[in-house]
């Protein structure tokens, strides 16, 4: 019975270390990022190429757009509507003021790849301001 007792407390604790040290490194390495860095969201800025810079992005990362009107920001379906720049099925995450002050946060907690794109003007067709993102999960890491 006494020895039965001492392995399962030595499960438990072993167990626990193992969710406090997953835990830790999920919650440790999340990281706020500023889309853009100081040049934040707007036109004439190459973001794809900025996000190639940024990579790797890891789940439950924050994304902020700063940027003011016109600008938005949308949530493309797929590659396709992506390359084309097709707005029609798209998700507008934040209209045009939602970019003032701290900007609008998005944040990245499915592994999945996020389209992200302006629909003003021809910023998107240029090729300019839109990027693709897919968070690594920690634990890959
Ligand atoms: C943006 O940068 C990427 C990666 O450096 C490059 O492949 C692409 O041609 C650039 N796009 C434009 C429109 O300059």
């Amino acid at each position: 019975m006494k020895m039965m007792g001492s392995t399962n407390s030595a499960i438990t604790r072993g167990f626990l270390l193992l969710v406090i040290a997953a835990t830790t490194l999920v919650v440790g390495q999340a990281e706020t990022v500023v889309v853009g860095g100081s040049e934040n969201w707007r036109p004439g800025y190459n973001y794809t190429d900025w996000a190639l810079k940024s990579s790797p992005f890891y789940i439950n990362d924050k994304l902020v757009f700063k940027y003011e009107a016109p600008q938005n920001v949308y949530l493309l379906p797929n590659l396709w509507s992506y390359i084309k720049c097709d707005f029609k099925n798209a998700k507008l995450l934040a209209s045009e003021t939602n970019g003032a002050g701290n900007g609008f946060e998005v944040v990245l907690n499915q592994w999945r790849l996020y389209y992200f794109a302006s629909s003003s003007g021809n910023d998107c067709s240029s090729g300019m301001m839109k990027f693709f993102a897919m968070p690594l999960p920690h634990w890959n890491y």
